[in-house]
């Protein structure tokens, strides 16, 4: 993991269009006007390759519901999550998928408020474990959740209480929650849901969705800090969908 220093930052705005430009420009907040500026600048070098084009050529859409998606007929897919200290973002060549990362706090009033947010057997199996291990467990479950959500293009207002994420040593599984609707694939019908925990740093949780691909998703990491290092990453694997309970799905 590479920080990004100031002079780099300085060219960043160069990376992006005029209307990205002038919207981070306008930005007030100096956190906020970095981490938009860094992350933009970052999913415009990742798609700038794919598309063997300059990354402030690249254009985007939101939808309705704020997902930022590529103009154009490339049938690229890709999502993105920021955090203190990191941003993630995530490409695939069609289907869809989301992303989520956040900085573990520990005993953060985040995993007892945002356990509002969990089905009935996520939490009780949060409750079950010892005080020193909720917080870090909370956030496993939590970027799992939220990069559903993201993968459905719904965000937070789709009700993260409808679905279950089964988390086991190695293993990873979404499930509707008691009594809801079937996990849904691309197209809203019932589908399947391929999830991925990894940690990037010890001090992060990342997790990835992804709808409805024929094969599990094989997850290429790279730490890239745009306009300067690169490097092959290789985050530790907490926990992924096992292919069985994925084509037994299917
Ligand atoms: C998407 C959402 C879950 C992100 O939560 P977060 O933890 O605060 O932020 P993250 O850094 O992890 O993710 C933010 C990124 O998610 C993406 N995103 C935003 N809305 C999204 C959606 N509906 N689906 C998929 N991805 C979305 C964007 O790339 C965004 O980054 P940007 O703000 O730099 O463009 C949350 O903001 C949300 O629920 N938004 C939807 C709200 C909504 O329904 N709005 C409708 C009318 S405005």
């Amino acid at each position: 993991m590479a920080a990004v220093g100031e002079d780099r930052l300085g060219r960043y705005p160069a990376l992006l269009d005029v209307t990205d430009r002038r919207w981070v420009e306008r930005l007030t907040r100096p956190e906020y006007q970095r981490e938009q500026l860094v992350s933009r600048a970052l999913l415009r070098t990742v798609l700038a390759r794919y598309l063997e084009a300059p990354p402030e050529t690249l254009r985007f859409r939101r939808t309705e519901r704020g997902r930022p998606e590529l103009l154009g007929e490339s049938g690229l897919r890709f999502s993105l999550s920021h955090t203190d200290g990191l941003v993630a973002c995530v490409v695939a060549a069609g289907g869809e998928l989301g992303v989520d990362v956040e900085r573990l706090r520990p005993n953060d009033l985040s995993a007892t408020v945002g356990r509002r947010y969990f089905s009935a057997a996520e939490r009780e199996r949060l409750d079950a474990l010892p005080a020193e291990l909720r917080a870090g467990e909370f956030f496993s479950y939590w970027v799992l959740k939220e990069a559903y959500t993201k993968a459905r293009g719904l965000g937070l207002s789709m009700g993260l209480r409808s679905f279950t994420v089964r988390l086991g040593p190695g293993e990873a599984v979404l499930e509707p929650a008691a009594g809801g609707p079937e996990v849904a694939g691309g197209d809203g019908r019932p589908g399947v849901c391929w999830l991925e925990l990894l940690e990037p740093s010890a001090e992060h949780r990342l997790g990835i969705a992804v709808l409805n691909t024929p094969q599990a998703p094989r997850v290429v990491s790279r730490w890239i800090v745009p306009l300067g290092s690169e490097a092959p990453a290789s985050p530790r694997v907490i926990a992924r969908t096992p292919p069985a309970v994925a084509r037994r799905e299917a």
